[in-house]
């Protein structure tokens, strides 16, 4: 596969629509209703403890993730790249930076759900070492189940420091 050229940047109002379609079409897909509809996505963008990344190809949106940052946990609620620029490791790369502004920060664990059938999703966080943490019966709308995954990032913060004070 050729490489994509991309970078990463914040998202901006411009973005909203088509992040909310891609989670419509690429997350929410069969479930009732659409939860994370537009004013939702601006909502996320407004909200100080939250970061909306995008991987920006050319001016157009090839991935996005949507992350909480809290005391010592950060949360990935939305993530998703756009089949056609999916296997290119843009979505380990938006990973890989929220990792790292995770660690900037002082925040020891990530965690994300999924359903629990989405065997390409939990590949892909096991790959970028995710463990399975929990299995949540009825997790969506009281009927599709999740698995909760979790990376712990001690290890690598502590590493960090040592580097620090060589
Ligand atoms: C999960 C998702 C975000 C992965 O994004 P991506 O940009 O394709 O991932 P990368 O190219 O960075 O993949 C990195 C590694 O993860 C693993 N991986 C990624 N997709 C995989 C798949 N479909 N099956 C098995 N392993 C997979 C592989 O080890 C891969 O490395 P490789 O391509 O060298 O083998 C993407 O498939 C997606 O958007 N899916 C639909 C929405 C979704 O499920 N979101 C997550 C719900 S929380």
């Amino acid at each position: 596969m050729p490489a994509t050229p991309y970078r990463l940047r914040p998202a901006d109002t411009g973005d909203i629509q088509e992040i909310a379609v891609m989670s419509r079409c690429l997350i929410e897909v069969g479930l009732r209703g659409w939860t994370w509809h537009p004013a939702r996505v601006a909502r996320a963008l407004r909200a100080r403890e939250t970061c909306v990344l995008v991987a920006d190809v050319r001016g157009r949106i090839a991935g996005f993730a949507i992350t909480e940052f809290g005391d010592t946990r950060a949360h990935l609620s939305l993530f998703a790249v756009k089949p056609v620029y999916q296997r290119r490791g843009i979505g380990m790369a938006m990973i890989e930076w929220l990792v790292e502004s995770t660690l900037t920060a002082g925040i020891d664990h990530f965690t994300v759900e999924m359903r629990a059938n989405n065997f390409a999703a939990r590949s892909f966080y096991e790959a970028l070492g995710f463990r399975q943490q929990q299995y949540i019966a009825g997790y969506y709308q009281n009927v599709e189940p999740a698995i909760r995954m979790r990376r712990d990032l001690q290890q690598q913060a502590a590493a960090r420091e040592s580097n620090k004070t060589v």
